[in-house]
């Protein structure tokens, strides 16, 4: 594969040039993938290589192949095998580390709470017999709308351990949006909260889940309710609703034999953002998820059980599932689990905890870490961050400058950083430097791992020469990839998959170039999806929204490299575009989508630049948020409006 890079696809990359950084000797010695073989025996085994990755496992059953292929794209990873997360997330640890701490869970308030492997043993069954006494079943989905108590990643695990498929709503989405998922699961069992803190204030989440409740169409047959504030806001509960407390008391002590679930069965279902208004239901199975989770977790993000880890995303995104939950909990580490915000009650909070329980990884966003540069480097400067052995990011491009700081302040200029590039889809981690074997390129997110076939194509699913732009794809099957979406296996194929002549090929839905050494570049996404703020949106979905307000005529929404929200908005003539109509639109943004979804910018214009077709011409309205350079406007229905909006830009 020596000079595979020259026809976009990669090579070896351990033999990158330039541009590179080696990996630090110190970090080399010790890493858990420090032999440079491990991409040529992927590229030998084929999929037989991911062996590796699901002995990391327990087995109930062995598997009988590693990969039945027969009917693509619908690939069946280990079949045969028979396994339980929760076994392989907890019971498993309890011989050799039942007092170590499984999670160290730091509230809003300054509240603590450890949980040990054993602790975190007995209230997973304590709550799985639980649920079972409400009527939960195998199979049945149970969705959760949790904030970042350890009740989340519990019912998470207690959920995997009686066999039903969890469906975790991130707490800041809307009524709106915790309906329509609990319609499209078709999920009539919830776990919820009275509230929780933003900022100082007890915020009802309870009042949320009612009023989800009344728009959806299935019915809850029993609601579990975490008192999260205790007296700082009582909610009665209803007849079917129980407190998570009393059931867990009720059932403590109680032992509940983990179901043994096929490898291929449905662990979780996770809500995304698609191409179209309507979310994705991307579906997970329990065995190829959870084994290639765990071999990154450990040869990506070098995660070992004496080490305590952070992993900053909420656990309501795919992240947190993976990287707060099933990575570090399956390779039996301490994971540190934080409610709060970064900047409360002061800008060190985030460093001041990692001192403070000297955390060894820490994987946060690029989002995040431009905040903590404009807070200013005083703050991580103040702490001793000598604990640190690996930094990571995820969610978008870091770019080198954002790299660098991270680097020095963070790492104390040692620490290799780790950009990782993943999706929901693909579950875990697909491109990104084996930090202990790979040379690390400021503002690239890597090679692909060892197994994972990704190529930048063009139109015609051609390799792309170096430095041509192009779409990323993946072209072999990867056992964390989603084993479809709950819409069902036409839309899966049409959203995600083309056949070319040498197979099947996954779509990502990102542009991107590869360099000389087979390092990847992500220029963006290339559909109607934006990512900002480590959320990922599609611009339909906040665009219908904020033409639902009184008044408002059209709208269009970009995303700036900031990770702000812009939104284009024109009224109808009669109507003057005010504080009130910019007030209704904040309010509808966060009832119809979440809280997340404030637009940073509402631009009003008397018009939206259009193709004579009546397209909205997004990309023009990017290339003006951003100030960039854009073409000729000429062949646009309204080229005028173009110069109106560059000025109303540059007002606001
Ligand atoms: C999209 C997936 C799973 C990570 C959390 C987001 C973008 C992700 C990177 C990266 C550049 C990145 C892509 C991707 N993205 N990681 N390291 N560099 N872009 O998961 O919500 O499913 O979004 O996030 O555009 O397609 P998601």
């Amino acid at each position: 594969m020596d000079d595979a890079g020259v026809d976009g696809r990669p090579r070896d990359p351990s033999l990158a040039a330039a541009d590179a950084t080696d990996p630090p000797s110190g970090f080399r010695e010790q890493a858990a993938a420090s032999d440079a073989d491990v991409y040529e025996a992927f590229a030998a085994e084929g999929p037989e290589a991911w062996r590796r990755a699901a002995d990391l496992l327990d087995w109930e059953t062995e598997y009988e192949t590693v990969l039945d292929d027969s009917d693509p794209p619908f690939y069946k990873w280990f079949p045969g095998g028979r396994l339980n997360a929760s076994v392989n997330c907890v019971d498993r640890h309890l011989d050799e580390r039942r007092n170590q701490l499984a999670i160290r869970w730091f509230g809003k308030r300054g509240e603590r709470r450890s949980y040990t492997y054993l602790d975190l043993h007995r209230e997973v069954n304590a709550l799985a017999a639980g649920l079972r006494d409400l009527g939960v079943e195998e199979d049945d989905v149970v969705t959760l709308y949790l904030p970042m108590v350890p009740e989340l990643p519990i019912s998470m695990l207690a959920c995997a351990r009686i066999g039903a498929p969890h469906n975790v709503v991130f707490a800041g989405l809307s009524a709106e949006a915790l309906a329509t998922r609990l319609d499209a699961a078709d999920s009539s069992y919830l776990v919820t909260c009275d509230g929780y803190y933003r900022r100082e204030d007890a915020f009802n989440q309870k009042s949320k889940a009612d009023n989800a409740r009344l728009r959806a169409d299935v019915d809850l047959a029993a609601t579990v309710v975490v008192d999260r504030l205790g007296d700082a806001l009582d909610v009665s509960l209803g007849a079917d609703e129980h407190g998570y407390e009393s059931l867990v008391d009720a059932h403590d002590g109680e032992m509940v034999e983990p179901v043994a679930r096929d490898a291929t069965d449905l662990l979780f279902v996770m809500y995304t953002s698609g191409t179209t208004g309507r979310p994705k239901g991307v579906e997970h199975a329990t065995g190829g998820y959870l084994s290639h989770v765990a071999w990154t977790t450990q040869n990506v993000l070098d995660v070992r059980p004496d080490d305590t880890y952070w992993c900053a995303a909420d656990i309501g995104w795919i992240t947190g599932h993976s990287y707060g939950v099933y990575g570090p909990l399956s390779v039996g580490t301490t994971t540190i689990l934080y409610e709060g915000s970064p900047d409360y009650p002061d800008r060190d909070r985030v460093w001041d905890l990692i001192e403070r329980n000297a955390v060894s990884v820490f994987y946060t966003s690029p989002t995040a870490i431009r905040s903590f540069m404009k807070w200013g480097a005083e703050y991580p400067d103040r702490h001793d961050l000598s604990s640190i052995r690996l930094l990571g990011t995820v969610g978008e491009s870091i770019t080198p400058k954002v790299w660098h700081w991270y680097r020095e302040h963070v790492g104390g200029g040692e620490a290799p950083v780790v950009d990782t590039w993943w999706q929901t889809e693909t579950g875990a981690i697909a491109l990104a430097t084996l930090p202990g074997i790979a040379p690390m390129k400021p503002g690239k997110a890597g090679p692909p791992l060892p197994g994972i076939d990704a190529t930048v194509v063009d139109e015609d699913g051609e390799p792309v020469e170096p430095g041509e732009p192009g779409y990323l794809t993946i072209g072999a099957p990867w056992p964390g990839m989603l084993r479809g979406l709950r819409e069902g296996d036409e839309r899966y194929r049409r959203e995600y998959w083309v056949e070319a002549e040498d197979g099947w090929r996954y779509r990502t839905g990102d542009g991107a170039t590869v360099d000389d050494d087979g390092y990847i570049t992500i220029l963006g996404r290339v559909d109607d999806v934006i990512n900002v703020r480590a959320h990922r949106f599609t611009t339909g979905e906040l665009e219908s929204a904020i033409v639902g307000v009184e008044g408002v005529t059209e709208a269009a929404v970009v995303g700036t490299e900031d990770g702000d929200i812009v939104a284009y908005v024109t009224t109808r003539s009669d109507v003057e575009p005010d504080e009130s109509v910019r007030a209704a639109i904040c309010e509808e943004l966060a009832t119809a989508v979440g809280e997340m979804a404030r637009a940073d910018r509402i631009v009003f214009t008397p018009d939206l630049p259009k193709t004579r077709s009546g397209k909205i011409m997004r990309r023009l309205l990017e290339d003006i948020t951003r100030g960039e350079e854009f073409g000729d406007v000429s062949s646009l229905r309204n080229p005028e409006v173009v110069g109106e909006i560059e000025s109303s830009v540059r007002d606001v």
